[in-house]
């Protein structure tokens, strides 16, 4: 992608930690930034455009974009995992004419590389150091907001909570958001139903073209690339736990069952039980899960999944990880006050020694395990969910007036027109219904 490195608005060179950050790094750059070390950038603009080419809707909406500057002054606020698919986004944001800033939806889930050349490449503001602790992350958000948003855009609601809390005074600005993920919607779904949502908000997550796919097949690769990186270890023949039988869950399970793994799903749903019991899984309480797993992760959404009694229960040298949005679903403080030593025994992977012996392995501090010691999710399937993000901005700019203080999905006719997209840069042509089908499919007079 080529760079020109335009657009750089007043607004962008006020932060002060910044510019001390930016200054011993790169003194020529002008663009606000937290981020580890700008030298890092050539990396992260090859990877960069490496995603790129596998975006073709994202691809195509930039040149649309580039054209029709559909977002021509508006100042969006984005707090997503600072990845390759992200800065492709951000790119094709700032493409369409607005004024972006991008800080971490995760403490953990940044990569350094792509946050720098974000910077110097793309003159694009960036907020984010991977493994940052929980004071600099909300400090991070608190710099996103200086930016005074008309559109929010999270993953994991995070940065509209602190909008709607701690910097209310920028809400009258405000005409829109978005929202990446299951737990960013349940969150916005409950301050909606509280009567205190300011503004209407696009569930991302509810498109088809996008859980169906990147949490689904996008969780289901890159969890179990985590695990890999971060242990080596053979899945095949391990018992391999499951907790959650949703739309991350389904794709876990399936391709730890494609590496050899003997699956088993725990879930609170029957209905989604019955499922993976169906689907040819194993399914059985934690309890007795944790007798006999090897390797667990969690992908519910909800916290302390696997608590103190699952603890005491585990054989010794099991692995826990997440893959959840937040680092709650594993009980570490619990797990911690078990423990009569911790330490690090690989990167991503900390040791846990309980007092009667036995080694419990702990990846990713119980964050999101494929983003903390793998990449995330592959460009192809991000390809789709940011597709849904850059048309819903969109739509957001051209409707927000009429729209609700409610969250809600992303409109089906943009949701069917992102499949039709992909499905043509990939080449696969599908059938249309004649008049006849269609007047059939939506008649009742015809029986047998
Ligand atoms: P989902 O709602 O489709 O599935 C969650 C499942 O967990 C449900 O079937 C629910 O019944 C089950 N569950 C809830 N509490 C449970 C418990 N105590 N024990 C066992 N099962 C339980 O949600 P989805 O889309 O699968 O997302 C799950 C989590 O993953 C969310 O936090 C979401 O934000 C996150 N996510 C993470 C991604 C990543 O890159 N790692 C990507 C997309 C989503």
């Amino acid at each position: 992608m080529g760079e020109d490195g335009q657009g750089e608005g007043a607004s962008r060179r006020r932060a002060v930690r910044v510019k001390r950050v930016f200054m011993a790094n790169n003194p020529e750059t002008t663009v606000p930034c937290d981020v580890k070390d700008l030298n890092l950038a050539d990396t992260g603009k090859r990877r960069i455009e490496w995603a790129f080419q596998s975006m073709p809707v994202l691809q195509n909406i930039r040149k649309q974009f580039i054209k029709g500057q559909p977002l021509a002054g508006v100042r969006i606020a984005a707090c997503l995992h600072v990845t390759t698919e992200t800065a492709n986004l951000m790119v094709t944001l700032r493409d369409g004419g607005a004024e972006v800033r991008l800080c971490a939806s995760n403490p953990l889930s940044t990569q350094d590389d792509v946050a720098a050349s974000l910077v110097r490449d793309y003159s694009i503001p960036v907020f984010a150091i991977k493994g940052e602790n929980n004071e600099v992350y909300y400090s991070h958000i608190m710099s996103a907001l200086d930016h005074k948003p008309n559109i929010t855009m999270d993953d994991g609601a995070d940065l509209v909570t602190v909008l709607h809390t701690k910097r209310q005074e920028l809400l009258p600005e405000v005409i829109g958001g978005t929202e990446e993920t299951t737990t960013g919607v349940i969150r916005l779904k409950a301050m909606a139903k509280d009567g205190v949502l300011q503004y209407p908000i696009i569930a991302i997550n509810d498109a088809a073209t996008k859980h169906l796919f990147d949490n689904r097949y996008g969780t289901g690769q890159s969890t179990i690339d985590g695990i890999l990186r971060a242990t080596n270890c053979l899945l095949a023949g391990m018992n391999f736990v499951v907790a959650g039988y949703g739309w991350c869950g389904r794709g876990v399970a399936m391709r730890a069952r494609g590496m050899g793994a003997n699956v088993i799903i725990t879930e609170v749903d029957p209905i989604k039980a019955l499922e993976a019991l169906m689907d040819g899984y194993r399914v059985m309480s934690m309890s007795e899960a944790a007798e006999i797993g090897d390797v667990f992760v969690t992908v519910t959404g909800d916290k302390a999944v696997i608590a103190k009694e699952h603890f005491e229960k585990l054989k010794n040298g099991a692995i826990l990880c997440n893959s959840g949005h937040f680092n709650v679903e594993i009980d570490l403080e619990a797990l911690a006050k078990m423990a009569s030593s911790r330490r690090q025994t690989r990167e991503f992977v900390e040791e846990f020694a309980l007092r009667d012996g036995r080694r419990i392995y702990v990846l990713g501090e119980g964050r999101l395990i494929n983003l903390a010691a793998a990449e995330g999710h592959p460009a192809s399937v991000m390809d789709m969910s940011f597709a849904n993000q850059a048309l819903s901005v969109e739509y957001m700019v051209k409707n927000h007036s009429s729209l609700p203080k409610d969250c809600f999905p992303v409109p089906q006719d943009l949701d069917k027109q992102v499949a039709r997209m992909k499905l043509e840069s990939m080449g696969v042509k599908i059938d249309r219904l004649t008049l006849e089908q269609e007047r059939y499919l939506s008649s009742w007079s015809e029986g047998t």
